[in-house]
């Protein structure tokens, strides 16, 4: 979604300010720009497209200034174009804005009756006439940013300059993320640290209503009564060779080889009595919710499947952007638990909210430890899967999948839980395994789903959590039309698009129903659709008349499996991608991080 940057730098601002927004590229967006301040003038360049019309625009006509702010948009209100992209500029101010201005229509009908002319379709610009009208009332700066926030209703980070302060850089953040970061070489603001990874040495979060002002030698931050805050700063724990690809041609690629090791940090994370969050919670609640959405929301419908079953504890998945919405009965004996890659997921933090007003305890399963998510919820796991660039979660979704079967195991029956630890802590090898499998997946994703224009995947239990992942990635990065569906309820509906050669991605395991898909691979063989199988030595021997081509991956256990094949659902989609040559880390319209509802 939309990334900020700003910088008051030694020297020129233009490299760093580059630099960030092409490490918030991943993020996804459709315009970008940027604007410096110098010599009591502002110099803007903005470009609908990718940074390198950006770039273009800025080696013919180069603007100079030490001080700074960029912007990478993500269209919401207003369709990509140079008008719409940010900065706004209006008189002797520049804005760049992330998140929804609520009140936008209402303050620009006030502002154009009194005469401003706006020059965009978004919301943002409202915040550049609002600073300048109070800086044209004779406010100082200062005051005036603080009287502009307060005009503003919604969810918002925003990054400012003025010339009537020409050596500051205003910030604040209001429910969406905005980091302090300094260095060796200037002081910089950005929406997502990753921007800041080779510049900060240390770094500030701004907290819910902060604004800050930052200058030369640093910086001040002043709650939203106005008061000054005082923090310790963090050390910059990214380094910036995290935000590269490491020698593979996409970051999905490079993310998906680092599974295992992620599979690894997320096994040996603890889980435990010191941050007040115990297994008796899990035990004792009335209900368990897990919720988040799109594969974050697939790996809660993962764990419903394990905590039931190994547990015995009432568990159930929800899609969060409809839990607030639909009324859900709820008792504070319940335990709420949100998924989240980026922790900043807005339908996934309005749940949170909507369950802290019902009482309802929360607990947040996050990989941006210093997100919004973890910092709301009562007690806040990370997953341990460091730093993903790709916009599609590979590594993250694993890692949730495993940290959430070690809550399921942390209050399984005993007779359960011990086959299923040992099952869970060889995952890091047999995942290793699985990546040796790339080649088999590369065919047949190559000879039978990139051809199509339809794919259906299937799955029971856990696995049909599996299915979904797999019809959503290849969906969102190959563009292959897909459904995810309980393989049982293919006969109820979705049987009707089998024809002759649709691929038919079957998630079956060898276990318990196994002989269930059997039936139902029958039916699709009977129908002339191509069987592709993800399963392993035992299903694969046993289904080898069906299929047009199975890929075997290392036998493993009730929870094991479906962790293995959802690696093996992505390396699928992304082979998909590729034969169809399309560049998987930038799904199109899709944002890493989805800080609107
Ligand atoms: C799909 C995908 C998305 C995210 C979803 C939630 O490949 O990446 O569906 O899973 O947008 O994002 P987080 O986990 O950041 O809340």
């Amino acid at each position: 979604m939309c990334g900020i940057v700003g910088a008051i730098a030694d020297g020129d601002a233009i490299p760093f300010l580059m630099k960030g927004l092409s490490r918030l590229e991943y993020r996804g967006y459709d315009s970008a720009g940027v604007a410096l301040l110098s010599e009591g003038t502002i110099e803007r360049r903005r470009a609908k497209g990718d940074l390198s019309a950006l770039r273009e625009l800025l080696r013919r006509n180069p603007p100079r200034g030490a001080i700074g702010i960029g912007h990478t948009r993500w269209a919401t209100h207003g369709a990509p174009s140079e008008k719409n992209a940010h900065p706004h500029i209006v008189g002797e101010t520049a804005i760049v804005h992330n998140g929804i201005i609520e009140n936008g229509g209402a303050l620009k009908n006030a502002l154009r009756e009194k005469g401003a002319i706006f020059t965009s379709q978004t919301d943002s610009e409202v915040i550049a006439h609002l600073f300048h009208a109070f800086l044209a009332d004779g406010l100082a700066a200062e005051d005036a940013f603080a009287k502009t926030l307060e005009s503003l209703e919604g969810a918002f980070a925003i990054a400012a300059l003025t010339c009537s302060a020409p050596n500051s850089l205003f910030a604040a953040a209001r429910r969406s993320p905005l980091v302090i970061g300094r260095g060796g070489a200037g002081v910089y603001v950005a929406s997502d640290a990753l921007a800041l990874a080779a510049e900060a040495e240390s770094l500030i979060h701004l907290e819910d209503g902060e604004r800050a002002r930052l200058t030369r030698e640093g910086f001040s931050i002043l709650n939203a009564e106005g008061r000054a805050v005082k923090r310790v700063p963090k050390k910059m724990a990214l380094q910036s060779e995290e935000a590269s690809k490491g020698g593979r041609r996409f970051f999905m690629e490079k993310e998906i080889y680092e599974t295992p090791e992620a599979a690894a940090r997320a096994l040996a994370v603890p889980i435990g009595e010191e941050d007040g969050f115990s297994a008796a919670r899990m035990r004792d609640a009335r209900q368990i919710f897990f919720l988040g959405c799109g594969s974050a929301f697939y790996a809660g419908l993962a764990a419903s499947c394990w905590m039931e079953k190994l547990a015995g504890v009432s568990a159930r998945a929800e899609i969060a952007s409809e839990f607030r919405h639909r009324g859900a009965a709820l008792s504070k004996r319940d335990l709420a638990v949100f998924v989240s890659q980026s922790g900043e997921t807005a339908d996934t933090l309005s749940a949170l909210r909507h369950c802290e007003r019902e009482g309802v305890p929360t607990l947040a399963l996050v990989n941006v430890v210093e997100s919004t998510m973890a910092r709301l919820a009562d007690w806040t796991l990370s997953i341990g899967a460091g730093p993903e660039i790709g916009v599609a979660s590979t590594k993250t979704l694993i890692c949730q999948m495993i940290l959430l079967a070690r809550l399921a195991l942390s209050v399984a029956k005993p007779a359960e839980a011990k086959e299923a630890r040992e099952d869970l802590s060889s995952l890091p090898r047999k995942l290793q395994e699985a990546l040796a499998l790339s080649e088999a997946l590369r065919a047949m994703a190559k000879d039978y789903l990139a051809p199509s224009d339809y794919v259906l995947y299937l799955g029971r239990g856990a696995g049909y959590a599996v299915a979904l992942e797999g019809a959503l990635k290849c969906k969102e990065i190959a563009y292959i039309p897909s459904d995810g569906a309980p393989a049982g309820e293919m006969k109820h509906g979705p049987i009707a698009l089998i024809q002759e050669k649709t691929p038919v991605v079957v998630v079956a395991p060898y276990d318990r129903l196994f002989p269930k898909m059997l039936s139902n691979m029958e039916e699709i063989a009977a129908r002339g659709g191509y069987l592709c199988l993800l399963t392993d030595a035992e299903g694969a021997a046993a289904s080898k008349d069906l299929t047009r081509a199975s890929v075997a991956l290392p036998a493993a256990g009730e929870i094991g499996a479906p962790i293995l094949h959802a690696l093996a659902a992505q390396m699928l989609a992304y082979h998909c991608a590729v034969a169809l040559k399309h560049n998987p880390d930038r799904p199109r319209n899709l944002a890493k991080s989805v800080t609107v509802e």
